[in-house]
């Protein structure tokens, strides 16, 4: 079973992160570093899966998201920041692995038919230039679970055919090889999925509907200005829907005080949209001040983050190599130790 003191998620550096990851993941994580052995690794080497013809996007993200994720409150004191690609036990496992996961089993995993099906330019029409890569992620994802020794992962649902993929895996593993690995377990984060400014369910980079956390004020204030509101008030002092408006959306995300005073005269048409939403942006820019300042602390002090991310990468690689020979023991290809 799952040690249960130790948690262990992953994110794909290939942007920045916007408010949809803060409120849908990294807040999360921020409280869960508190109560737990916290591990989160910079996904890289699953990033280039899909974006292996460009490696500038991939390398460049790595830092920003190191700097996204200390700047939300990831205290390189409680939790460890780790890059996948600087532990090659993940890889080395990824070959072991991938004898004990059928090639139709993986082409079954829902989140990977819905993934290719996003990616025709990369993929084909019908996924015809499908990589062995892309396709072998979730096999590499179960070895960078495995390589911490099977925690908690806090994941979103879409997520949730990943971790089953590698208990299947571990599973197998012990069947064949004997009692070695253990079982992840997911730890579902409450939080839903945040929506866009374009009403979508989903705030996305590629939707074009994010406010991002490095957003300047100027920015933010502008997208907010162009949330959809409840498309029926047309006048400052129609009566509307707060629940279809996009704007009191986000005020119950960041603006904590006077919700209820929000609510009702929005309901009562005693509230103009264009007040409202520059209500909004103040208290969205107001919010946002604490991680834009650790922010610049951190970019002010480069050195840092390449440190946090280095001792973070060697504290897994001690844990990786662990298991490493424990694997390599079962396995019978551990000829020279
Ligand atoms: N697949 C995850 C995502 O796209 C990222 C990830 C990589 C991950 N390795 C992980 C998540 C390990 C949890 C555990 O968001």
């Amino acid at each position: 079973m799952a040690d249960k003191n130790t948690i262990l998620t992953g994110i794909r550096p290939t942007g920045n992160l916007h408010l949809g990851h803060y409120f849908g993941a990294v807040g999360n994580w921020i409280k869960l570093q508190n109560e737990y052995n916290t591990f989160i690794e910079i996904a890289d080497v699953q990033a280039l899966t899909d974006n292996f013809n460009n490696p500038e996007k991939v390398r460049k993200n790595v830092r920003e998201l190191a700097l996204d994720l200390l700047a939300c409150g990831i205290d390189p004191k409680k939790a460890t920041l780790f890059v996948q690609s600087g532990i090659p036990e993940i890889a080395e496992l990824t070959v072991y692995y991938s004898n004990l996961v059928t090639v139709a089993r993986l082409q079954r995993n829902p989140t990977i038919k819905t993934e290719i099906s996003q990616k025709k330019e990369l993929f084909g029409n019908n996924g015809e230039s499908l990589t062995y890569g892309f396709l072998g992620y979730p096999v590499s994802q179960a070895a960078d679970i495995t390589a911490l020794g099977g925690t908690l992962i806090p994941v979103g649902d879409d997520q949730l055919p990943l971790i089953e993929q590698t208990r299947e895996i571990v599973r197998k593993f012990n069947s064949i090889y004997g009692e070695t690995l253990k079982e992840p377990e997911h730890f579902l984060s409450k939080i839903p999925r945040v929506k866009g400014l374009d009403g979508n369910e989903k705030m996305g980079k590629s939707l074009g509907n994010a406010i991002f956390l490095v957003d300047d004020d100027e920015t933010i204030t502008k997208k907010v200005m162009g949330a959809i509101t409840d498309k029926n008030k047309i006048r400052k002092d129609d009566k509307a829907n707060p629940d279809v408006c996009m704007v009191y959306y986000y005020h119950k995300l960041v603006s904590t005080e006077n919700l209820d005073t929000i609510c009702n005269e929005c309901k009562e048409g005693k509230r103009g949209c264009i007040n409202c939403k520059r209500e909004l942006a103040t208290n969205m820019i107001n919010y946002l001040k604490p991680i834009k300042e650790r922010r610049r602390y951190y970019e002010n002090n480069i050195s840092i983050v390449d440190e946090i991310l280095k001792n973070g990468t060697k504290v897994v690689k001690c844990e990786a190599e662990t298991t490493m020979k424990k694997v390599k023991k079962a396995m019978m290809i551990d000829y020279f130790e």
